[in-house]
């Protein structure tokens, strides 16, 4: 599978922005993460009245991908206003198991569509090799 994001991986993230349930935000998220075996897994964003227990769209995403057997990926399309990207803690996730993703970025509105890779969005990151050094 190519690193590109190809028309149906960005339509799924826009599809998938509107199942958001963001009541408290009103910002809505859509997300697709694409497989290294082609399959398509999206997520949006699901908000609670305990604001700390939102969950992101992207996080979603990878939850459903890692629960149905995948763990290798190659791009993740975020659709929401404004093209953002995504938050750190998502970031830390994707790295878990796709330290290679490229993240398409894209606005509701807009057609363009911005790229970024993770390990840009997460220099000097954190995994488990960090766990080898002991004191
Ligand atoms: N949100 C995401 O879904 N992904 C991100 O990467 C950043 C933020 C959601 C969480 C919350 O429901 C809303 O956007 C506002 O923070």
């Amino acid at each position: 599978m190519s690193e590109g994001a190809d028309k149906d991986l960005v339509q799924a993230a826009r599809d998938a922005r509107e199942h958001a349930y963001a009541p408290y935000s009103g910002f809505q998220v859509g997300s697709a993460l694409r497989a290294r075996s082609g399959r398509i897994f999206t997520g949006c964003n699901v908000e609670n009245s305990s604001y700390g227990l939102t969950i992101c769209s992207e996080r979603v995403a990878l939850s459903k991908a890692v629960s149905e057997g995948e763990s290798e990926f190659d791009a993740i399309v975020v659709c929401a206003p404004g093209a953002p990207a995504p938050c750190g803690a998502c970031r830390q996730v994707l790295y878990e198991f796709s330290p290679e993703l490229v993240v398409f970025l894209v606005d509701p509105q807009k057609d363009a569509v911005g790229r970024v890779s993770l390990k840009q969005l997460l220099p000097s990151a954190f995994d488990g090799s960090s766990l080898s050094s002991t004191c």
